[in-house]
């Protein structure tokens, strides 16, 4: 089942429903039986998780090997495979995939490095995490990712490296960042926490810089839980990555270097692995949701747009709204769930140190709104979204 009708999508539940249904769980009034009631309102997000990953899950739960085992090497095999890069290293969340990718390329102490105040507060705290400055850049307006040209006034001598985030699944362009990294003898990270799936010029996103990131987070469109991913072409990288995670152990009882335990377990690894087997499908079905809504919506509110050689993952479909507490007021009212990504960039938060300002990203962070674009929206869900932005932009 591809998970996009797939009832056990009121999940958070699924363990328990199996022990009360007898694993009944793609049948729809066998939940009504069991009292799962499926909310009132157009969820702005939820997993889709089905009777394909609580099986995954069940067989590691009775193969009695929940760590260590072999579904944590598949799982990197095939993400890596489908993202097109040599190396996987599966970690326990995006926020740590980032802190040991920088850790590995020996970032820390006196280094900056140049990220987007416009993104997840993960892409800056992982920079402080490891002892570095990170320094905000301001992104370009109509894609809201950084460019060459919002990068380069803040390079410095200190600069160690840039990460790029693929915000709300749409690819920073990369190729470009890369050259502008290399030109200044600094490396490029990426950040693809929202853009497992997107592509810059048919290459995937992550595969550009020396690492590409992910995040397996309930929102995201491959969901382990909690858990991360990095990616590599890089044979010694992935062998440090492999080394921090877990506790610089390079054979057992033989510690090379200093490292944590932020393994992934065979459970996580399982899900993941069924997970990925249907991104493509969920992805296709974000974007003709996406084509759906900007054709109805372009002339009343700033819908998002894709950069010539962009394939867009549609993590979020942010609009730009000029009156935002009426639109919300009106998505409200409908029942539709919204989310404000992100109200208060990265560079104004009382953790940072007072910074210049950014007039984009601050604009931005004034007039995003992100509405529903879950791959198992249904037409009439789809609709009754579409009409509430049309009453909120009245
Ligand atoms: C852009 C970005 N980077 C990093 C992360 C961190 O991922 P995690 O929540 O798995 O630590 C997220 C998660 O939302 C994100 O959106």
């Amino acid at each position: 089942m591809d998970g996009l009708r797939d009832p056990m999508c009121i999940c958070g539940q699924v363990a328990n429903l199996c022990l009360r249904t007898g694993n009944d769980v793609d049948n729809p009034q066998r939940l009504a039986e069991h009292g799962f009631v499926v909310a009132n309102t157009i969820e702005l997000s939820r997993p889709l998780v089905g009777s394909d990953e609580v099986a995954a899950v069940t067989r590691v739960l009775l193969s009695g090997q929940l760590a260590g085992g072999p579904e944590v090497a598949q799982f990197e095999e095939e993400f890596a495979g489908y993202c097109g890069a040599a190396h996987g290293i599966a970690v326990g969340n995006g926020t740590v995939a980032l802190e040991l990718g920088l850790r590995a390329l020996g970032i820390g102490p006196g280094d900056e490095v140049v990220v987007p105040s416009f993104t997840f507060i993960a892409t800056a705290n992982a920079v402080r995490m490891v002892g570095a400055t990170p320094v905000f850049a301001d992104i370009d307006p109509a894609t809201m990712c950084l460019s060459p040209a919002t990068v380069e006034p803040r390079l410095t001598t200190a600069t160690k490296a840039v990460i790029a985030v693929h915000l709300f699944g749409h690819p920073a362009p990369c190729d470009m960042l890369d050259e502008l990294c290399k030109a200044h003898g600094c490396v490029l990270l990426e950040d693809a926490a929202q853009a497992l799936g997107a592509r810059w010029h048919d290459r995937h996103v992550g595969t550009f810089g020396a690492l590409g990131t992910f995040s397996f987070y309930p929102t995201k469109a491959v969901t382990t839980g909690e858990g991360g991913m990095v990616i590599t072409d890089d044979d010694e990288l992935a062998q440090r990555l492999r080394l921090l995670r877990n506790h610089g152990a390079a054979a057992r009882h033989h510690h090379t270097t200093v490292g944590t335990n932020q393994r992934m377990s065979d459970i996580a690894a399982a899900m993941g692995r069924v997970q990925l087997t249907k991104l493509e499908a969920h992805n296709r079905a974000r974007r003709a949701l996406a084509a759906r809504y900007h054709e109805v919506l372009h002339p009343v509110v700033d819908v998002p747009t894709t950069a010539p050689g962009a394939l867009h993952a549609y993590h979020q479909y942010t609009i730009r709204v000029a009156n935002r507490e009426r639109m919300c007021a009106a998505l409200e009212r409908a029942g539709v769930g919204y989310g404000l990504y992100y109200p208060r960039p990265c560079h104004l938060q009382p953790s940072f140190a007072p910074q210049a300002r950014l007039a984009v990203t601050e604009g931005a962070a004034r007039r995003v709104l992100s509405i529903p674009i879950r791959p198992d929206l249904s037409p009439a869900d789809c609709d009754t979204v579409v009409q509430a932005v049309l009453d909120g932009a009245r």
